[in-house]
């Protein structure tokens, strides 16, 4: 009846996630409110985990991309879980260090990295920096220097692969702000340079080939080409790079549109392909990781509003307005994503009138969904917005000074606040 299997439908007619009802939650916390079923959550690391240990016999690990959705307790599942972490800033650094990540286990991303970001992973011993430009290799090399120590790096590769995606987030081709290209000859030059650093010790390679991919195809491609470079690096400069990091992008279930395959048989298909490259360019099988984010978190997440003016314009559309909108939701004004939505109090309703979703924002194009199906709406009733789990609370603003909803978490039927409410208070916190 609805787009993930953990919403269902009690004698109330209202809205449940995980067997919690989803007004009373509504009513114990206030809208918006963003619930997340951490049932769903360890589910699917657990799939992961043990679709990658079978596959590479323990030498592979998953980390989880925690910019889909990042704070202390996500970060305490994921380590709870087995898993890694990608963290790309100094602040999911310190989170997830605070949260009591193994450092080892934390791969540092990003395209621009501070000095004072470098000096925070390099203090920590985190386990990894993916490397994106030369001038960072300078960087990170100067500053394991002046530590005293050496730093395993991998590079983060553009392996030429077009994803059948939104152009924002499609990252493997060479027109993107990530990486180094691999058919310019740059990437290969980068291992080059890097093995004379005598700080840095060279692990492996990283690509990322965008998001919210369904085929697997691209997938299999870019695991190709990775090969082949790890194979070319050792033949031209007998350097053996132990570490293949594939990245995310696995796509997930917004609407009923959307097919996703299911996410061991991403790791089974990609594995097959490794091995046959290796195998055939006499390589040993790297250490396999995988970074999924989106389809870690965003189906276990719905958000809950208020509805309050519902506006009819004749024969043109109707709003119906929420007490959140772009600052808990960026996604529809970045990216047009889809979502489907329903009325929480009326749940089984048939959802036969036609609306466009707004927010409250002083923004016309601040919509959660436009032309969407929705029960009759009226002031009071509850929207529930479907698998925001995932860039939705980690991607929120304080645009027009909004304070950022809280975080419930669901399991075994019982809930708890992971993430209090902002305060007006808190706004005004770094204010002088
Ligand atoms: C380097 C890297 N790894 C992993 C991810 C996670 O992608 P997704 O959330 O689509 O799985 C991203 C997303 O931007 C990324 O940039």
């Amino acid at each position: 009846m609805f787009v993930t299997e953990n919403l269902e439908v009690n004698e109330q007619n209202h809205l449940t996630i995980g067997g919690v009802d989803t007004i009373a939650l509504a009513e114990k916390y206030g809208t918006p409110l963003y619930v997340m079923d951490e049932d769903m959550i360890r589910q699917n690391c657990r799939i992961y985990k043990d679709a990658i240990d079978r596959d590479y016999n323990g030498n592979g690990l998953i980390l989880y991309a925690s910019k889909a959705f990042s704070c202390l307790h996500m970060y305490r599942i994921v380590r709870e879980e087995g898993l890694g972490v990608d963290v790309v800033s100094g602040g999911e650094l310190y989170t997830a260090l605070k949260a009591g990540m193994d450092p080892e286990k934390i791969y540092f991303h990003g395209n621009n990295k501070t000095d004072d970001e470098i000096e925070l992973a390099v203090s920590n011993n985190v386990g990894r920096l993916v490397v994106d430009n030369f001038l960072e290799l300078e960087h990170i090399n100067r500053i394991a220097k002046e530590k005293n120590k050496t730093v395993s790096i991998l590079f983060r590769i553009k392996p030429g692969i077009d994803a059948h995606t939104h152009a924002f987030i499609r990252t493997g081709q060479i027109d993107s702000k990530f990486g180094f290209a691999l058919e310019t000859g740059e990437a290969f030059e980068a291992v080059k340079s890097a093995s004379e650093y005598k700080n840095l010790k060279i692990a492996g390679i990283h690509c990322h080939i965008g998001s919210q991919i369904f085929e697997l195809e691209p997938f299999q491609e870019a695991a190709k080409v990775m090969c082949g470079f790890i194979a070319e690096v050792k033949d031209k400069l007998d350097i053996v790079m132990d570490e293949l990091n594939l990245g995310g992008g696995f796509g997930i279930k917004y609407t009923e549109k959307d097919d996703p395959v299911a996410y061991d048989q991403y790791i089974d298909a990609v594995a097959s392909v490794i091995k046959t490259c290796c195998w055939e360019a006499g390589i040993k099988l790297p250490k396999i990781l995988m970074e999924p984010g989106r389809s870690i978190v965003a189906s276990a997440g719905i958000t809950l509003y208020t509805i309050g003016n519902v506006k009819n314009i004749p024969g043109i559309r109707k709003y119906v307005s929420v007490d959140g909108g772009m600052t808990d939701n960026p996604r529809y004004i970045l990216y047009q994503s889809e979502y489907e939505a329903a009325i929480a109090n009326k749940a089984s309703d048939p959802r036969d009138d036609i609306v466009t979703i707004a927010g409250k924002c002083c923004e016309s194009g601040d919509l959660i969904q436009e032309n969407t199906k929705l029960q009759q709406a009226e002031a009071g009733d509850v929207l529930a917005v479907f698998a925001t789990g995932a860039y939705n609370y980690s991607m929120a603003s304080n645009y027009n000074r909004i304070p950022r909803p809280p975080v419930v978490m669901v399991s075994g039927g019982k809930d708890k606040l992971i993430l209090k409410r902002e305060s007006y208070e808190d706004l005004i916190r770094n204010d002088l």
